[in-house]
């Protein structure tokens, strides 16, 4: 992507405001305010057809008018003039155009908007919007939209997809005391999308965070792709996420919003922490700008309440970050700096007789001890200390640890002396937040990040011993006979190319060939009718299980081809699949569809009621390495079945897990052929014993 572009255009040194209004209450004339009341130093040309000045500059009918040149040109004019002014925008040189205006893909005039981006293509142009606030940046003192102010100042930088819901942030910021450099509004997302913005946000020396509000991505393995690659932490708010959500997401922005499985998935895939709602995003935005990653586990908590101290032991819990006691060393340390009834195990309970000496002697030992990851100060206003000389102590203390990789927050629970504590402290650069809960929330966002990007670091490794042309060949042979429903048996030759491990079939067409593959496999046996016609055959009278011998052969031969011909006349049958009857195991279940955000996405999750009534499967875009795999197999809540529940042996995971990662790579190579896939069911066995396909379906896409 080309960087220089996207600078032009989010932090332009000329803008050209078409639309400019001398009419107060129009978006026009705000707009052109805006950029003179915060300070824009850059050049600014008003563009109006009927007004020779605007708010005191001279104005110029067009563009092309212009004497100078022109980075960004935020657009404010009805729809139906934009392709237009893109022409005469792209004539002039201009690098991006910032559309506020509405009346787009939104109200079904995807027409319209792609007519505007064709245009700004021709002339390298980017778009962002249409429909959007416009953009907001404190570094270049630039407000080029209809948002009040700008944000307080700070390193976050904030893309929304919702409008409003960036301009209730961005006066928010003051109040919520989060700052943030940039504000940027995307709108439908004609041509910028989240993608572009993480690659030229991480590049931004200004953004230490990013902090998203997503409804819908438009390339979702774009955003994948950067998210991964990118080197600072990205926190998202996804909305649209239950079923009536998802709807209105998608009337509201014209973008798909996509499964919410797969969506939590490929977020998580992409290392992207996910923020609970929009005060949570806040927080947790707040934490990431300003302090470093947590690289391991091991968070302690200090304070001077016990009540403080559990409810922050709760939120680490439900943050999945559980305390540890602290080691024996630590203990004895603490126990110096507390009475007699205080506790050193974690939380560290330094009880309501704390001052300052103890807070500071405590937080400078805990800091530097290599045991602590992470640290959570936590401080209930009392009677017998200034809530400001703890701050201090606080930040005196870490400073004289001379510890800077490690993150801290920090809570003050009290009135108006503790607040102004708490302001100092941000300004201080320590995150501090009025309930611990969220302090301790905010310390498991660092650890999140760090862990997103040791999986980053992991990445998937594609199998070299696969056979992809063996696989294509029997696609090609189904596609010429007119079939997109692949038999069990070509299923199979498929997933066997992949190295997956099949339960043995072969195809009979008579009673005398069945004889043969039978003995030569061996019983028992299981056979099954098979036909690209009839997709569940048990329903059809076209399986039996349990084949001893030959006879049993002959007479099942026939039964099958009689009730399937009687459940389905006209079907084309190819013959009876023979195949070796795999002792039974813990039954599981893959699957694959391809999601229109992410492309090849699996399922996994265990056989019967698992999957049926509890429906316990976990989501994964595909590929996924072995490690990956892993996780999917205890991610479901019947995990604890395959570990070896109640005294059972535990399963082969880590064959299971090598199926999983190679199933994910055979949807990704073969996914302009497949539409959806299953596996079911894959048997799993004890430790060491291996793991086997007994059935597998393929269903190629209509082309
Ligand atoms: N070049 C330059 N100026 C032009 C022009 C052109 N091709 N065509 C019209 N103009 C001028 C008009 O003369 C007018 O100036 P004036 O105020 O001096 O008369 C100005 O541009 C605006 O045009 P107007 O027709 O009055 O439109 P408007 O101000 O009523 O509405 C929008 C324009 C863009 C604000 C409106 O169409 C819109 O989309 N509103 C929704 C925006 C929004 O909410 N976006 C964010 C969603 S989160």
């Amino acid at each position: 992507m080309n960087l220089e572009v996207l600078n032009g255009m989010l932090r332009p040194k000329s803008i050209a405001v078409i639309g400019a209004s001398n009419k107060e209450g129009k978006i026009g004339y705000t707009v052109l305010k805006n950029l003179f009341a915060d300070g824009y130093s850059g050049e600014v040309y008003p563009i109006n057809p009927k007004d020779k000045e605007v708010q005191g500059l001279k104005a110029y009918s067009s563009v092309l008018d212009v004497p100078g040149e022109i980075d960004a040109a935020v657009v404010i004019v009805p729809a139906k003039f934009i392709p237009q002014v893109a022409e005469e925008c792209g004539k002039k040189g201009v690098k991006g155009l910032i559309i506020i205006a509405s009346g787009f893909s939104e109200v079904g005039r995807k027409d319209l908007e792609q007519a505007v981006v064709d245009t700004a293509h021709q002339y390298d142009m980017r778009v962002l919007g249409p429909n959007i606030v416009g953009i907001l940046s404190n570094s270049d003192n630039c407000n080029a939209s209809f948002a009040p102010c700008l944000p307080l100042p700070g390193k976050a930088a904030l893309v929304s997809q919702s409008g409003a819901l960036l301009i209730a942030m961005d006066t928010s910021t003051y109040t919520r005391r989060v700052g943030f450099d940039k504000m940027i509004s995307i709108g439908n997302m004609s041509d910028v999308n989240f993608g572009d913005l993480v690659e030229w946000l991480d590049a931004d020396e200004n953004t230490a965070c990013m902090s998203f509000y997503i409804e819908g991505l438009k390339d979702g393995r774009h955003f994948m792709r950067a998210a991964r690659e990118a080197h600072k932490p990205i926190v998202a708010l996804k909305s649209g996420v239950s079923a009536h959500g998802a709807a209105a997401a998608a009337s509201h922005t014209g973008s798909l919003a996509g499964s919410g499985k797969i969506y939590e998935a490929a977020l998580e895939q992409a290392g992207v922490i996910r923020a609970a709602d929009l005060n949570n995003l806040f927080d947790r935005t707040l934490a990431l700008s300003l302090q470093p990653p947590m690289q391991g586990d091991n968070m302690l908590i200090l304070t001077n309440g016990g009540g403080v101290g559990v409810l922050a032991t709760d939120a680490a819990e439900r943050a999945g970050l559980p305390l540890r006691f602290a080691p024996e060393d630590v203990q004895t340390e603490l126990k110096k700096h507390m009475p007699e009834f205080g506790s050193a195990r974690n939380p560290v309970d330094l009880t309501g007789m704390a001052g300052v000496e103890w807070y500071h002697d405590t937080v400078r030992y805990s800091f530097a001890h290599p045991w602590v990851d992470g640290l959570a100060v936590l401080y209930c206003e009392t009677a017998m200390t200034i809530p400001q000389e703890i701050a201090e102590s606080i930040k005196q203390a870490i400073d004289e640890s001379g510890v800077t990789g490690k993150p801290i927050t920090v809570s003050f629970v009290g009135g108006e002396q503790s607040e102004a504590a708490m302001q100092w402290l941000l300004e201080q650069g320590i995150p501090a937040y009025d309930a611990p809960d969220t302090a301790v929330n905010a310390l498991a966002a660092l650890r999140e990040f760090a862990q997103g990007r040791d999986t980053m670091a992991k990445p998937f490794v594609p199998f070299n011993d696969v056979d992809e042309e063996a696989a294509r060949a029997v696609i090609a042979e189904a596609r010429a006979d007119g079939c997109r429903n692949l038999t069990e048996i070509e299923s199979k030759a498929v997933f066997k190319a992949y190295g997956l491990p099949v339960a043995q079939t072969r195809l009979a067409t008579s009673e005398e060939e069945a004889v043969r593959l039978a003995e030569q496999i061996g019983y028992p046996l299981v056979m099954k009718i098979v036909s690209p016609d009839i997709l569940h055959k048990s329903d059809a009278g076209g399986v039996k299980v349990g084949i001893k011998n030959a006879a049993e052969v002959r007479e099942t031969y026939h039964t099958i081809l009689k009730s399937v011909r009687a459940y389905k006349p006209a079907a084309d049958l190819h013959g009876v699949a023979i195949q070796e009857m795999a002792p039974w195991g813990t039954e599981v279940i893959l699957g694959s569809v391809n999601d229109p955000t992410f492309g090849p996405a699996m399922m996994f999750g265990l056989g019967g009621i698992f999957v049926e009534i509890l429906k316990d499967v976990t989501f994964r875009v595909a590929p996924v390495s072995p490690e990956q795999g892993l996780k999917m197999l205890s991610d479901i809540k019947a995990g604890a079945i395959l570990a070896g529940a109640r005294g059972e042996a535990p399963r082969d995971r880590a064959a299971l897990a090598d199926i999983l990662s190679r199933y994910s790579q055979m949807i990704v190579a073969l996914e302009d052929e497949v539409a959806e896939s299953d596996a079911n069911p894959v048997l799993v066995y004890e430790e060491g014993q291996g793991a086997i396909v007994v059935d597998a379906r393929i269903i190629l896409k209509k082309k």
